[in-house]
């Protein structure tokens, strides 16, 4: 049979994305075959999550690894050409905003093969970021639109990208959640003696914050004073872990309280997030997986391109600022922080919806 969609993933976030995706896939009878990039490649930060979530092992590894971003977008599209002179797909469908996502869709849009974006039209307004570009480059060269909430059309709209293009179906990484959590593993289990509810969970890997060694160490001094009070599980990216000990700030990862533990599977994440009494992270998904739980989130940046997760949701910004980040504690201790709601279609649906979608559009000659 002939392949119908190439599915793409790369690094960890997309993994979560592209699970329910596949499962609906079968269900509608879409053929589709998965690429991993190869861009995370620790087992820690790839292997783990396939196992998991039952996704199926990808089709084709192009075991591209770390590099520039020039470098390693490069090398994803070099390798990504000749599975698709292989596979002849109707279309691509990437997720996300990491750099396997503009390259694979850049490659497929040269070769006139239909893009698909699921999470299109997220926009942070900070061309700073190396997802901003990423998510607005990959917008204008795709054909369908996913979207996750209504504030995505409006900055879709706004690029000059036709409303017929685009369709609000909501959030798969939501499906994903939904889905399993039931199986989530409770935080005492991961890290023994973890009160319910009684300690903060951070992560922190975005360039803005870990690459600057002044911001860096601020923010690593502000979670020790919280560490203080509250035990600190810090599950660690790896190139967190390698600036803190470039930038000789190791010693602010091993203070008392400070709990750091190797990256997490997805459903000890999912168990760590679900019973913390606080959330403070600078990742893009769990803003909304927090949201979705119910769990109060301080986000160590300036900006978000997930705005329900303030309107609707259990979120805050703080920037990397010590006062506002301790100030956004103390209230969060003192009055449980909002209440939030969870917001439209995140209900664990989204995946069916793109799947039905794609089925009638496959069935249109
Ligand atoms: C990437 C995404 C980011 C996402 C993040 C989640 C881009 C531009 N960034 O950032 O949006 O939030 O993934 O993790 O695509 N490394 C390992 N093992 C791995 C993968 C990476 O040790 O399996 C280390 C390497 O030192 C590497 C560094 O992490 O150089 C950065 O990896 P890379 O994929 O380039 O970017 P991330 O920071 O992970």
């Amino acid at each position: 049979m002939n392949t119908e969609i190439v599915c793409v993933v790369g690094a960890r976030p997309n993994f979560m994305k592209i699970a329910p995706i596949m499962a609906a896939f079968v269900k509608y009878g879409i053929n589709a075959k998965l690429v991993h990039t190869g861009q995370h490649y620790d087992p820690s930060m790839s292997d783990s999550f396939f196992d998991q979530l039952g996704i199926p092992r990808p089709d084709v590894n192009l075991e591209v690894g770390s590099a520039s971003h020039a470098v390693q977008t490069a090398d994803i599209m070099r390798a990504f050409e000749p599975v698709l002179d292989v596979e002849h797909p109707r279309a691509v469908l990437v997720v996300g905003d990491v750099n396997s996502t503009i390259a694979c869709a850049l490659v497929a849009a040269k070769k006139g093969i239909k893009v698909i974006h699921v999470e299109a039209g997220l926009r942070s307004f900070d061309r700073g970021m190396p997802e901003e570009i990423n998510r607005v480059l990959t917008d204008q060269i795709s054909d369908l639109l996913f979207t996750t909430e209504r504030a995505a059309l409006k900055n879709l709209e706004h690029e000059g990208i036709a409303a017929e293009r685009v369709h609000f179906v909501g959030n798969v990484m939501i499906d994903t959640l939904r889905a399993h959590l039931e199986r989530a593993i409770p935080a005492a289990k991961t890290l023994a003696g973890l009160p319910e509810r009684g300690y903060a969970v951070v992560t922190l890997h975005r360039p803005s914050n870990v690459d600057n060694a002044d911001t860096f160490r601020a923010l690593l001094e502000t979670l020790n004073q919280i560490a203080e009070k509250l035990d600190v599980v810090f599950p660690i990216h790896p190139r967190t872990r390698a600036t803190a000990e470039r930038f000789g700030l190791a010693e602010l990862l091993a203070q008392p309280g400070m709990r750091l533990l190797p990256p997490q599977g997805y459903l000890e994440m999912l168990g760590l997030t679900r019973d913390a009494a606080v959330v403070l992270t600078d990742s893009g998904g769990l803003q909304e997986e927090t949201t979705a739980l119910g769990v109060p989130c301080i986000t160590l940046r300036e900006n978000t391109e997930r705005p329900i997760t303030l309107s609707e949701g259990t979120n805050t910004l703080t920037g990397p600022h010590p006062k506002k980040i301790l100030q956004c504690l103390a209230d969060i201790m003192a009055n449980g922080g909002k209440r939030g709601r969870i917001p439209e279609y995140w209900d664990g649906q989204a995946a069916e919806r793109i799947a039905d979608s794609l089925r009638a559009w496959l069935d249109t000659p």
